[in-house]
């Protein structure tokens, strides 16, 4: 099983790249996460859409994730809702609107998140919710992780070195990965 992972922040030191690195590390044995980066994907503006296309970058990224079992997104809060550039990029991802299926409908969804603040993302995993609605996605809901005071759970080099936290993270990936591998089953009446 593949799954794609996509954090939602462009900064160097940022605590949801690093939760997306330490979840790379502590993903069931038999599922791989890969990271997908979003800084080369540029600014929505429909005048470049409409003038030469999709860029390569959001195509590329489309394709991976159409090609993956599914999508785990790692995602900051900001003014308690979601970050721009994540959004952004989810933006590109559901254009044109023919092809959203493609990438969106039914697509298994994880969400986590990671706030040096005391509430953990909570209302920012929330504000995603009816974006995934809206596309199609199906979430999940079978497990929850958000991590607050990030700074005293990842070392300077941001390695997750909390113990507890740590065991969260993998309780979660085991979860999604249960509930992709049940859904992705030949078996499964939802498979496609
Ligand atoms: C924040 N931050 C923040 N934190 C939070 O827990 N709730 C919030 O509503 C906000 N709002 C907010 C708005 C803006 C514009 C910025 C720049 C920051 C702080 C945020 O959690 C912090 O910068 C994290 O470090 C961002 O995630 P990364 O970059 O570490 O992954």
């Amino acid at each position: 099983m593949r799954i794609i992972g996509i954090s939602g922040s462009l900064r160097r030191g940022s605590f949801n790249s690093a939760l997306l690195r330490a979840a790379v590390e502590l993903m069931p044995t038999d599922a791989v996460l890969e990271i997908a980066a979003i800084d080369q994907i540029p600014l929505y503006n429909y005048d470049v859409e409409a003038g030469s296309g999709i860029p390569a970058s959001v195509a590329a990224l489309k394709d991976r994730i159409v090609a993956a079992d599914a999508l785990l997104l790692s995602t900051p809060e900001y003014n308690n809702s979601v970050p721009g550039v994540l959004k952004n990029t989810i933006d590109w991802l559901s254009r044109p609107p023919a092809d959203s299926q493609r990438v969106f409908g039914g697509r298994l969804v994880a969400i986590m998140g990671a706030t040096p603040g005391n509430y953990g993302t909570v209302q920012s995993q929330t504000a995603w919710l009816p974006i995934m609605r809206t596309l199609r996605a199906q979430p999940w809901f079978g497990g929850r992780l958000a991590i607050a005071r990030a700074a005293s759970v990842f070392d300077e080099a941001g390695v997750l070195t909390d113990d507890t936290v740590r065991a969260q993270l993998r309780d979660f990936l085991q979860g999604f990965v249960q509930f992709v591998s049940v859904l992705r089953s030949p078996k499964s009446p939802s498979s496609a």
